[in-house]
């Protein structure tokens, strides 16, 4: 191996990350058709031997002719002075030309395979699949495509074989090159955080460093870059999606315009020491996607994702997978009510060592047994499976922002949280506790605690564990998305399955459609929610299916009904930019099988009414149906109960029910809601929840006003309802 990459490095001579746009000759490429023959992948070699895809739909050129391939780092140098002095290498080792076409090999693959909680019952897996084995000095990589009637899915993987074993990648050069200036709602390309409001414009006026937004941990990779799962719409109306599947043991993929050209290339996330994936042969990246279709309620259903990920590998999981809807001690946190501390005796804790019953507590501990008793009273008595407690544990007096690496041990409870009594409690009202692991980004530190952690959980019957990553990521270097951190969410994962733990991770790697291997991953957040509370813009969650969503479900955390922050705290005034009704929209419109109702009790005591839809709306569907949908503007879905899923949501369902979501971004609107979708004969009783005169839904705007009213009709699939929604407003529907 040495000797070829030295071999290859002089060849190469010149080692270059960036590779100019080339031309594809396409005299001879090879074709590949969808299976319904939408689409067409061409697939060949330019002049130079770079490896070069190009995706239509019909006559209609998606993705121009794009390269593909890699630089690798050279080989250690390790014999002279110098070399103990810095770690030095020889030449970069050109990857992406030079290549011969080896052999090719077609395939066609059609199954129907069942999920165990999802927007459906039954998902079907369709593509035509081609596989070119390209070859340079020797070194075999295999190009393995999967054309579907919606996208095209595409990895590299690098076989087991005496010229390849180890290799470090210095940079994946894939590209995306676009057709022209398309419509793009993007969030900055950042190493460390996903959580931002999405900018609405033209490719060429990206640029990435202008977004205000803040975050605990950021590391923005460049001006023109932009993450993925990436949105855009062209001129001639196609919605063209780039993200990836499947992704483990890789950093994840930015995407860096270059904007002359409007061609992507992915940027993935470098390690402690710059570089961008350790590999052992057999090994393969993950899949690039592009998703191309002519209406954007087929993006909403597409499962283009998911089908390019492996069919679940837990075998018992539909024993003790189950879809969660919960309440919290959080909003109250999160709101600047209470804290999560415990005391303020302390400037910095050493856990084991700071004594805090010796401590005088602050009086603002929310965790506490008696308020952890209000909540499990509350979620008993309005259906709810669980409740999250946050700030159980002994650590959060320093927990943030000092790059601890003992910060929590996940294991000692507060004085003032009786564990085994409030679990016991719980149980004995039908509700289960959720545990919470914030590691602050510790990763290690949470590496060498988890089995004590998660043996814990299971001593008092916690089934679910939300864990958190704020600030930047120790061993210090690395990243939230890099393969460190892959690695590390994923052994979490794959653990928690041997304890029979559910997993919702904050502030982890955008999902990639793992959860179909893994279905215990019933939640993640990485994109901005809730919790950003007046920082959320009105066209956030019409823009999230698109984008984010495609990976899989988000934790948003919704239900808020008390939109004034000052209520909860004087000392942070400002309205959240959502109408009660909106609030209602995003059960439906936001899927996930992990549901929160977030709003403190108290605030639900006074509307009852309308919290009646968050007890009845179902956590798990055996179909949906996208009926309205614009990114950035408006979203319609409807959705029908799956009968015996594992919720209380969803218990005593049989499989009639229908809840409809309806939501808008910053302007006001009239939608029709064909509800043609329901049963053919069959009379519905409809309670809709809308907008009241009047309502308005800025936060900011003088007017603003989140009034809902309630009205019942009888329904069948012959009719039509008019719904007008305020600005920044939305409604609901529950069809029984
Ligand atoms: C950030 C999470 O997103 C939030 O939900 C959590 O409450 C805090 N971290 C504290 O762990
Ligand atoms: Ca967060």
């Amino acid at each position: 191996m040495k000797k070829l990459l030295l071999l290859l490095a002089a060849a190469a001579m010149v080692a270059c990350s960036t590779v100019k746009q080339k031309t594809l000759t396409l005299t001879d490429p090879l074709t590949l058709q969808s299976p319904d023959g939408t689409l067409t992948l061409r697939f060949g070699l330019s002049q130079d031997g770079t490896p070069m895809y190009a995706l239509a739909m019909g006559e209609r050129e998606v993705v121009k002719p794009s390269a593909m391939g890699f630089t690798f780092r050279g080989e250690r140098i390790n014999n002279d002075y110098d070399s103990r002095l810095h770690r030095t290498y020889t030449a970069d080792v050109d990857f992406h030309s030079g290549f011969s076409i080896e052999s090719e090999e077609r395939d066609s693959f059609d199954e129907t395979w069942n999920p165990i909680w999802g927007e459906e019952s039954e998902i079907r897996n369709r593509y035509n699949g081609m596989t070119v084995t390209v070859a340079k000095d020797g070194i075999k990589m295999l190009i393995r495509f999967r054309l579907y009637e919606d996208g095209l899915g595409f990895r590299y993987e690098f076989p087991d074989q005496e010229k390849l074993t180890y290799f470090v990648i210095k940079d994946e050069l894939t590209q995306f090159a676009m057709t022209s200036d398309h419509t793009a709602y993007w969030i900055p390309g950042d190493y460390d955080t996903q959580e931002y409001s999405y900018t609405v414009s033209r490719l060429s006026e990206i640029k990435a460093g202008h977004n205000p937004d803040y975050n605990a941990s950021q590391l923005i990779c460049s001006p023109n870059a932009v993450q993925t799962a990436l949105q855009m719409k062209t001129d001639e109306g196609l919605y063209i999606n780039i993200h990836e599947a499947e992704l483990l043991d890789y950093p994840a993929m930015n995407l860096d315009l270059d904007p002359a050209t409007l061609t992507f290339t992915t940027m993935l996330t470098p390690d402690a020491e710059g570089y961008r994936g350790r590999m052992q042969t057999p090994c393969k990246t993950p899949w690039r996607t592009v998703m191309v279709v002519d209406d954007a309620r087929k993006v909403l259903a597409s499962r283009l994702i998911l089908n390019l990920n492996e069919a679940c590998a837990v075998p018992d999981a539909a024993e003790w997978v189950h879809p969660v809807k919960y309440m919290g001690v959080w909003w109250e946190m999160i709101a600047d009510k209470t804290k999560w501390s415990y005391t303020e005796d302390y400037h910095s804790v050493r856990l084991g060592e700071t004594d805090y019953a010796a401590s005088k507590p602050h009086g603002q501990h929310g965790a506490n047994n008696d308020n952890v008793r209000r909540y499990i009273d509350f979620a008993a008595a309005n259906g709810f499976d669980a409740v999250l407690v946050e700030g159980w544990n002994e650590g959060w007096e320093d927990w943030f922002g000092h790059q601890k690496f003992d910060v929590f041990d996940f294991v000692t409870p507060y004085p003032d949280f009786d564990i085994a009594a409030l679990n016991a409690y719980a149980h004995s009202k039908g509700v289960k506790l959720i545990m919470h692991h914030e590691t602050s980004s510790s990763a290690v530190n949470y590496e060498r605690h988890l089995e004590e952690a998660y043996s814990l959980m299971n001593k008092y019957g916690y089934d679910a564990v939300k864990s958190g990553y704020v600030g930047d990521i120790l061993p210090e270097g690395e990243h939230h998305y890099s393969q460190f951190m892959i690695n590390h969410y994923h052994y979490c994962i794959t653990e928690a399955v041997r304890h029979r733990i559910m997993v919702n991770a904050h502030e982890a790697v955008r999902p990639t459609g793992l959860c179909r291997t893994w279905p215990n991953m019933i939640g993640n957040e990485s994109a901005r929610g809730t919790e950003f509370k007046t920082g959320i813009l009105p066209n956030h969650v019409t823009i999230l299916p698109f984008t984010r969503l495609q990976g899989g479900p988000m934790d948003y955390t919704p239900g808020i009904f008390e939109m004034d922050m000052a209520k909860l705290n004087p000392a942070s005034p400002g309205n959240i930019s959502s109408t009660i009704a909106r609030q209602l929209a995003i059960y439906v419109t936001m899927y996930s099988p992990l549901q929160m109702a977030a709003d403190l009790p108290e605030h639900y005591a006074v509307h009852m009414d309308a919290f009646q839809f968050i007890k009845d709306v179902a956590v798990d569907w055996s179909e949906s149906r996208y009926l309205l949908a614009e990114p950035g503007d408006y979203l319609v879905i409807a959705r029908r109960a799956k009968a015996g899923a594992k919720s209380k949501a969803n218990l005593g369902k049989d499989g009639h029910e229908w809840f409809v979501g309806g939501v808008t971004d910053e302007n006001e609107r009239d939608l029709e809601v064909d509800l043609s979708f329901l049963e053919p004969g069959r009379t519905y009783t409809a309670t809709i929840y809308e907008d009241a005169p009047g309502a308005c839904g800025i936060g900011d705007d003088p007017a603003f006003n989140p009034a809902y009213s309630i009205r019942t009709v009888r329904v069948t699939a012959a009719d039509k309802l008019s719904m007008h929604l305020a600005q920044s407003g939305g409604f609901a529907i529950s069809l029984q």
